[in-house]
């Protein structure tokens, strides 16, 4: 079979700092630590809320971190301004490698799926406004089984979904914690290093490829994947 390739959505596929040029306006120069701690809060509740068997979607999840983070960071929105930021959120652009990687790894013969935290219909209007839903077989949501990443039955489900199995399937992802939980999983999971700056998590499980982006990925998963044979 060919071989099958999950690719995570927020921060992966999608720019998360995509409500950049919003909060500038609202926040002023607190934007960029304001959408990086929202990002990182937004994480947290998802762990959380995994460890505590306490599930809501992805996108209570981001409310709630944008709550959190107003006070954390002394500002207050009023409750449009908030709700600006979250439609803003729910149609976010894509990362300019994107469109480009995911066409040749779809021409090289490789079948995609996305696969994220994000309910299926949100994950279906992110994908759509971003423009590349077609490139995909299908989209994979955690939310069919009301658990977040990095639990192991998430990518249990991503396997069956994607009727793939772990040696014949690869996640693609930017954030360590996923490609750590992939791994782990039995899956061999690619780290979209999107930033010089960006750590991996020093656990001693380490990728099985590095990228910087996604138009790397056709040569480095088939090189991967001699190697591996
Ligand atoms: C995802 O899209 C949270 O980035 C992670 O599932």
């Amino acid at each position: 079979m060919a071989t099958t390739l999950g690719f995570d959505v927020y921060g992966t596929l999608i720019d998360t700092n995509g409500v950049l040029t919003a909060l500038k306006r609202l926040v002023g120069d607190k934007a960029l630590a304001f959408s990086q701690t929202w990002r990182d809060k937004q994480l947290e509740y998802s762990f959380r809320r995994g460890l505590m068997q306490n599930y809501q979607t992805f996108a209570v999840c981001t409310s709630q971190a944008l709550d959190y983070i107003c006070d954390f960071h002394r500002v207050s929105l009023t409750d449009e301004q908030k709700a600006e930021l979250l439609s803003i959120y729910r149609v976010l652009p894509a990362f300019s490698d994107v469109q480009e990687g995911l066409s040749q790894l779809k021409e090289a013969g490789f079948r995609l799926y996305a696969f994220s935290n994000g309910k299926a219909d949100a994950l279906e209007l992110l994908l759509n406004s971003a423009g590349v839903r077609d490139l995909f077989l299908g989209v994979v949501s955690v939310d069919d089984i009301k658990v977040f990443k990095p639990s192991p039955a998430t990518y249990g489900h991503f396997l069956r979904q994607a009727r793939a199995t772990g040696g014949s399937a690869w996640l693609i992802s930017s954030n360590p914690f996923d490609v750590i939980g992939a791994i782990s999983a039995g899956m061999k999971a690619a780290w979209v290093k999107r930033y010089p700056e960006a750590i991996f998590d020093p656990w001693g499980i380490e990728p099985t490829t590095i990228v910087k982006s996604l138009v790397e990925l056709r040569e480095q998963i088939t090189k991967c994947e001699s190697v591996l044979e």
